[in-house]
């Protein structure tokens, strides 16, 4: 029920100012705005955990990757050699800013949940056949709600591109937001990172889906 695909509709725009109840939680986690949008703060990465970086041997499957530039990618030794073995951030969806833009990462990451109630997006990149419009979207609601079906802990594979946004409810009538914790495996960093665009969004899912989704994408 929570997985069927629903029409992607923005339920509500962004407010001009937070609720007092944002700002608090901003202030007292001290969150900064994200970049995908939505707030975060990273709340622990494992410097004494250094790993060898996995992605230089073993990457997810990339449909579009270049090649070339992933080979000059892999050669790249120094800076990119190593991972830390995981990273934490708490991350929040407000009124104020209540989507996270289309994004992937080559690391795996485990969402658990704290308060409010927030879609997630799933565009199954990672298994992609190349055929225009086939790739598997998938999309569910996080939250406190289990007995209809809402989640308490999903996870993000690498390589699949992830967008959310901001749904009522679930916080008791508080409206801070959605609140949760992410864990990046390994630990994250902006090389592992990218945001999707537009031209690949119509690739992946098709031009009718894509003009539905065009809200999700940064611009
Ligand atoms: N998204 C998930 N984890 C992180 C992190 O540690 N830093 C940033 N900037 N974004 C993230």
């Amino acid at each position: 029920m929570s997985s069927t695909t629903p029409r992607f509709t923005q339920p509500f725009a962004a407010s001009e100012t937070e609720s007092a109840a944002a700002t608090r939680l901003i202030h007292t986690l001290a969150l900064q705005a994200h970049p995908e949008g939505g707030y975060f703060v990273q709340t622990d990465k494992s410097f004494s955990h250094i790993i060898p970086n996995p992605f230089l041997t073993a990457p997810p499957r990339d449909p579009f990757a270049d090649t070339a530039a992933t080979a000059a990618a892999t050669d790249a030794e120094g800076a990119d050699a190593t991972r830390t073995a995981s990273t934490t951030i708490f991350y929040l969806l407000t009124r104020g800013s209540p989507k996270g833009h289309f994004h992937r990462n080559k690391a795996r990451t485990m969402h658990l949940h704290h308060r409010g109630r927030a879609r997630y997006v799933l565009l199954h990149a990672d298994e992609w056949d190349g055929t225009p419009g086939g790739c598997r979207v998938e999309s569910y609601i996080v939250g406190g709600g289990v007995e209809d079906g809402e989640r308490l802990q999903w996870m993000g594979e690498g390589g699949e591109y992830k967008a959310s946004y901001l749904l009522d409810g679930g916080d008791e009538g508080e409206g801070a937001g959605c609140l949760i914790s992410e864990v990046v495996v390994p630990g994250f960093e902006f090389t592992d990172h990218d945001f999707l665009t537009f031209e690949r969004l119509v690739l992946l899912v098709g031009e009718e889906k894509a003009e539905e989704m065009r809200w999700l994408v940064r611009k």
